[in-house]
């Protein structure tokens, strides 16, 4: 049995055998999403595997319970990039999710703006990426499975059911292009121009490698940002982590709000 079938079964010994639905990635500043889920929180220091450090304003949980009557496992936390160099870092945790019985993923992360439409405390739900960092975590994949096709990374059904809570809900959600900044430094404002160029509307540190990860596990795939700032050399404001973490939670609001509706249609 593989590593992950073993850590999905001590998860079923927690939290029980209902198969999970959808997996839910929380980025920095919306780990207090998993608290709303009526669930099991299993600290990712007990699962072999997953990211043990972390980032300051995530929470490294992985909890399994039910959100707006659906089966969900929420990952407080995600490993980047950034953190030891490896673009897998989360392979594992998602490979359990898909043994777990999920279909489907939303990510979720804090995003600088490259639009001055989209103002911090805005959201966006992602219609496609650039992989700027040129970074791949299939790297080292042995078999032809690697070879994902990325045409529609971003499943046409849950960004129509996505931006159709969002309508329902009056939450005002732009739909745009996420560019993946390996991170740790931000940008420089001349990276910022060239990323706009290539026609990026958002920049940020995570969610493509993992988009990445379930299109090769085979899970439909959804992302919304949260603008935290706007993103170098756009504005006067400063850009910093804690600003990311502060400013994280304007969006946050928004952003609950069109999962839960999103959820309510699924269940
Ligand atoms: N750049 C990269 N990552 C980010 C930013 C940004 O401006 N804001 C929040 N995460």
């Amino acid at each position: 049995m593989s590593k992950s079938a073993d850590i999905a079964d001590l998860i079923r010994e927690r939290v029980g055998s209902e198969p999970v639905r959808l997996g839910l990635v929380l980025g920095s500043g919306l780990g207090h999403l998993a608290g709303a889920v009526e669930g099991i929180a299993i600290p990712y220091s007990e699962l072999p595997g997953f990211p043990h450090a972390g980032v300051s304003g995530h929470n490294p949980n992985l909890v399994i319970g039910t959100l707006e009557g659906v089966r969900v496992a929420v990952f407080g936390g995600r490993a980047h990039y950034y953190e030891k160099g490896d673009p897998s870092a989360m392979r594992t945790p998602l490979e359990v999710l898909r043994e777990l019985g999920a279909e489907m993923m939303i990510a979720t992360n804090a995003a600088g703006s490259l639009r001055p439409d989209m103002a911090t405390g805005s959201i966006m739900c992602l219609s496609d990426h650039i992989n700027f960092s040129g970074l791949n975590p299939l790297i080292g994949e042995p078999t032809d499975s690697r070879f994902v096709p990325m045409t529609e990374a971003y499943d046409s059904e849950m960004r129509a059911g996505l931006v159709a809570a969002a309508a329902e809900d009056k939450v005002p959600m732009a739909q745009g292009i996420y560019a993946w900044y390996s991170g740790p430094s931000f940008e420089t404002p001349a990276e910022i121009r060239a990323i706009k160029m290539l026609g990026a509307d958002a920049v940020g540190m995570s969610t493509v490698p993992e988009v990445i990860l379930g299109r090769f596990l085979g899970l439909r795939c959804a992302a919304i940002s949260t603008i935290t700032n706007m993103a170098a050399g756009m504005s006067s404001e400063k850009i910093s982590h804690e600003h990311t973490k502060a400013m994280a939670p304007l969006g946050a609001a928004k952003l609950e709000k069109v999962l839960r509706r999103y959820l309510r249609g699924l269940s």
